[in-house]
């Protein structure tokens, strides 16, 4: 079976991800206020980027050779009368003759860009951590190989912790105190970030971070990882290309997102895509891409833009395909009507425990659409619209995989039909790792019908059919 070829050893390991280049500079400091933070680009700078990268690096070699401790983990009034004498030094030496309003600014720029996000920032730079989970200033948590590790990297105090938010959300114009004390954010490199704080987070200040994957994982990486099996992936882009519509549920954390990016990439170039998503974590390879993202409302509640609106939105912008992140609520009830009105091939994820699970869950989210639809016409709507569920987990030895496939047979009585098509057998251990395989069930799925429609021929072993017989004479 010659369709995906096997890695291309780009480094990466099993449930391990080596993902983010690090995104410091050459000269080892990061940049926390790197591209997309517009208060720092070219264009409003009072001052000239060339002088501020040449005064930047003197300011970082003569700190490196003063030998002070890590500025990142002092106070930034600390580090601010450790870093000032040295920039005083390099202006004078340089012979520079700022304006008062340009040398200020600059000096903010410098700081700005040495502090980065104190004890979190090796954390942010090593590529092995995929996860960082700050539960209030002395317990900081991250994981790697989809394991959970505590640090012995520490904050001062709640204080400090604060600052550290605050320096993620000012430049995205959020603020985070008492009367707004959960934020969500992005990092510049497009991490994403959540933070609660006290009175609501007991712990003190409380940040978890879900890095971002600078190089997204391609089918042939979810091969190697066994996330899909070889066979699953072929029947998943059989799936993706006859326009089936499918739902990838699983736990939180266990990989739903990243799978839904790995089946988009089945998605032929000519079609127009719009994602809908609550932070924009999809990175779709395809050209023809409309990339909406939902917005909370403001401080005086006004303004929100939920990812309902944006669905029911989408609808009138000619899409071929639309994905939506997550469905939590009532877009789900939008989402089946357009999956049952024309818009085949759609693709979304949501929480749940298992593949039935993932049904019910859609019918409560269906109802909070508050459309006083009986629950018959709901579970009608949810049989007709989706083809594919396809769940998975984060396992216990750390890895994720896909374990259970079913499609969606029919609607008898109140109940929805359903019927596995591959599922997952734990055959042992190898020492900590979970030995398996994500098995057919050896039945013929309905959707074949759809996929043989859509002139997409499946060898017979990818679903664990038995060969097809041809006639002896
Ligand atoms: N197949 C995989 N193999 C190894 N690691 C993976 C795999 N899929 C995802 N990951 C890693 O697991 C973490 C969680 O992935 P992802 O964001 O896709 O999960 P999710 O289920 O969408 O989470 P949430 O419920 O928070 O939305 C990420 O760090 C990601 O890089
Ligand atoms: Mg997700």
């Amino acid at each position: 079976m010659g369709l995906f070829t096997r890695s291309r050893g780009n480094g990466r390991d099993g449930a391990g991800i080596d993902k983010t280049k690090s995104n410091a500079p050459v000269d080892g400091f990061t940049s926390p206020l790197a591209p997309s933070n517009p208060a720092a680009s070219a264009e409003e700078d009072s001052f000239d980027r060339e002088t501020y990268n040449m005064v930047r690096r003197r300011v970082q070699e003569l700190l490196l050779g003063s030998g002070d401790k890590a500025v990142e983990n002092l106070t930034t009034q600390e580090a601010e009368s450790v870093i000032r004498p040295i920039y005083e030094q390099v202006l004078t030496e340089e012979g520079l003759a700022l304006s008062r309003q340009e040398k200020e600014e600059m000096f903010s720029a410098v700081l700005a860009e040495l502090l980065g996000y104190g004890p979190i920032q090796p954390f942010l730079d090593d590529p092995t951590v995929t996860e960082i989970m700050v539960n209030g200033p002395h317990a900081i948590y991250v994981e790697r190989h989809g394991k959970i590790e505590k640090t012995k990297a520490r904050f001062q105090d709640d204080e400090h912790v604060m600052r550290i938010i605050e320096r993620i959300v000012s430049p995205l114009g959020r603020r985070i105190d008492e009367s707004s004390p959960m934020v969500d954010a992005r990092l510049p490199d497009g991490s994403r970030v959540n933070a609660i704080i006290p009175p609501l987070a007991l712990n003190g200040p409380t940040v978890t971070i879900r890095k971002f994957s600078k190089i997204p994982f391609t089918v042939d990486d979810f091969i190697r990882f066994g996330t899909f099996t070889e066979e699953f992936a072929m029947f998943a882009k059989a799936a993706v290309e006859a326009r089936l519509n499918i739902i990838v549920s699983g736990g939180t954390g266990s990989g739903k997102t990243t799978t839904l990016n790995v089946l988009s990439a089945f998605i032929p170039h000519d079609e127009r895509i719009i994602t809908i998503e609550d932070s924009a974590e999809l990175q779709l390879k395809q050209e023809h891409v409309v990339r909406l993202e939902s917005r909370p409302p403001n401080i005086e509640g006004r303004g929100g833009v939920t990812i309902r609106d944006l669905v029911i939105n989408a609808l009138r912008m000619r899409p071929d395909r639309i994905i939506v992140g997550e469905v939590r609520g009532g877009e789900a009830l939008d989402m089946l009507q357009a999956m049952n009105t024309g818009h085949d091939g759609s693709m979304t994820t949501a929480h749940s425990n298992g593949p039935r699970d993932t049904l019910a869950r859609l019918e409560t989210m269906a109802l909070m659409a508050g459309m006083d639809l009986p629950l018959r016409a709901i579970r009608q709507q949810i049989a007709s619209a989706i083809d594919l569920v396809i769940h998975q987990e984060r396992m216990r030895d750390g890895s994720r995989r896909v374990v259970r496939v079913s499609e969606i047979t029919g609607l008898e009585g109140d109940t929805i039909l359903m019927q596995d098509i591959y599922v997952f057998q734990e055959e042992g251990l190898s020492g900590d790792r979970i030995i398996g395989r994500l098995q057919p069930s050896g039945i013929r799925p309905m959707v074949l019908d759809k996929i043989e429609a859509a002139h997409i021929h499946l060898p017979p072993e990818v679903l664990g059919l038995p060969g097809r017989r041809t006639l002896a004479f």
